[in-house]
Order: structure tokens, then C-alpha cells, then sequence
């Protein structure tokens, strides 16, 4: 098992991992020393979970439930557990927050305010709390399914979002220089489960008050928050894209 890389190590880390295969970025993260953890709730992360577990090594799995999933999602997340036979740690939103925002402005604020404040409460501070206990998290982002925010991510990087005082948490996004069809001719040649409403016209699945399906030719995107501006479409999650 190696160490928990430095700050130094990082960047030289993500210099030669960067064309390395997604299975050997996840291997090199699954080695990391401390605690590390699959942050789950979409198609990418399904193909992340298959691969860890052909690798053989032990993984974790973590997965934000808001409040607010469709239930198709629900049911996909139970699926996947009992299809790997794995836990899913599953982080839920602050009872007095959440009591707070919805008795003050109701169920659909983000419609009026932005989404923002309701990603804040349902998503990222559950996600902070989590990511206080791990050392590092990997995730299915990838560089084409957010213009402007996520095209240059790396395969391995410190996350100034989430690392707290004296503790560095790592990033990994062993998919970031995989296209969408790579992942979805991963699912079909592995026959991994997908959440159903993939069938539908849905692409990037998130909240069902805030994603809907889009149109042949349209960014996966666009199905997020529709009703903000096309670009820079971020909830907090991955902070650290939108500083640049
Ligand atoms: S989001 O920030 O816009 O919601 P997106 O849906 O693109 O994120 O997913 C990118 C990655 O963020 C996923 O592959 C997954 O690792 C992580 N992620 C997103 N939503 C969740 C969630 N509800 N629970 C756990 N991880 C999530
Ligand atoms: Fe709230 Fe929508 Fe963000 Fe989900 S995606 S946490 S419902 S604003």
C-alpha cells in the first residue's frame, strides 16, 4: 500500500498517470494508504464500481441521497448493491437545515433563488461531512460533460474544496479523459446495471426537481438546472472546477 501522496506528489502523479487506462488510475487509488471511498450516484460511477471490483482490492462506496432522487434512482442504487453485494454508505441532509430552508421558502426555492443554497444543504455539506472522515474520494467525472467547468480536469488531484486543516484529501477522476460513448460501451459490453431513466432521454441524472431529459443533439448538460445559464453549471460538489 502506498502513502497518502504530497502535495508535490500529486502533480507528479497526475503527470504520469494522465493517459494511464481508467483501471489503473483506480488501482493506483485503491492503493493509496487511509481511508478512500467511491462517491456514487450515476452511470460513470456504476462502470468505477465494476472496475474496482474485478480489481480485487477492497473499496468503499458513498452515495449523497438528498431528498430529492427520482425514484428510479432509488431503485438503482439498490440494485447495484445487491448486483456487487456491496454496503453503500448513504449521507442524508441535516434535519434542522433542511427544516429551516423548506418551512422559509417551501420546496421549490431553487427555482427562484438559484440552486445554490439548496445544493449547499442537501449535497455539499453532507458531502463535507463525509469527506472529513476519508483521506481521499474518486469520482466519475469526465472532461467532456461540462463545458467550461470540468475540461481540464485531471486524473489525480488535491482537492482545495474539501481538504480540511492539516489534511490533505486526494481527488481521483480515473475517468476524466473518457467520453460518454466509452462509458456506455463499458455498460453495454459488461451488461452492468444503468438507472432506467437513461431509457427515457436522461442523460446527466441528478435531482428530479432539477434534471430533465434533452433532445437528440443536445449537451447532457442541459438537462441540469435548465432554467440557469448553459455554462459553469456546478452544485458544490467539485468546488474546485469553477476556480481557475
Ligand atoms: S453534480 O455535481 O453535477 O451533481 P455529476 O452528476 O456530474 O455531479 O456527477 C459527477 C460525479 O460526482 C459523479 O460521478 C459522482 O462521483 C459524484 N456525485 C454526483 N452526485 C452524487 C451523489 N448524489 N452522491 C455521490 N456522489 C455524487
Ligand atoms: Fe436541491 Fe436541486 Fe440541488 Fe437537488 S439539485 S440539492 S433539489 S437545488
Amino acid at each position: 500500500m502506498t502513502t497518502i501522496p504530497t502535495l508535490d506528489l500529486v502533480d507528479a502523479l497526475a503527470s504520469e498517470y494522465a493517459d494511464k487506462s481508467p483501471s489503473e488510475i483506480l488501482e493506483l487509488a485503491l492503493s493509496q494508504q487511509g481511508e478512500i471511498a467511491i462517491s456514487f450516484s450515476g452511470a460513470e460511477d456504476v462502470v468505477l464500481i465494476d472496475m474496482a471490483s474485478h480489481l480485487g482490492k477492497p473499496f468503499r462506496v458513498f452515495s449523497l441521497d438528498t431528498g430529492r432522487l427520482h425514484a428510479e434512482t432509488y431503485q438503482f442504487i439498490e440494485t447495484v448493491r445487491k448486483h456487487y453485494k456491496i454496503d453503500i454508505e448513504i449521507c442524508f441532509p441535516e434535519n434542522e437545515a433542511i427544516q429551516q430552508l423548506t418551512t422559509e421558502k417551501g420546496l421549490f426555492s431553487f427555482y427562484r433563488d438559484g440552486h445554490q443554497e439548496c445544493c449547499s444543504i442537501r449535497k455539499v455539506k453532507p458531502l463535507r461531512k463525509k469527506l472529513a472522515s476519508l483521506d481521499g474520494w474518486i469520482t466519475g467525472q469526465r472532461k467532456d460533460q461540462s463545458p467550461g467547468t470540468r475540461d481540464e480536469i485531471p486524473v489525480v488531484q488535491a482537492d482545495t474544496g474539501f481538504s480540511g486543516p492539516g489534511k490533505q484529501l486526494i481527488k481521483y477522476n480515473p475517468l476524466a479523459n473518457w467520453s460518454s460513448a466509452d462509458v456506455w460501451n463499458y455498460i453495454r459490453m459488461m451488461e452492468i446495471p444503468y438507472n432506467p431513466l437513461h431509457e427515457r432521454g436522461f442523460i446527466s441524472i441528478g435531482c428530479e426537481p432539477c434534471t430533465r431529459a434533452v433532445l437528440p443533439n443536445q449537451h447532457e448538460r442541459e438537462g441540469r438546472w435548465w432554467w440557469e445559464e448553459a455554462t459553469h453549471k456546478e452544485c458544490g460538489l467539485h468546488a474546485g472546477n469553477l476556480i481557475k
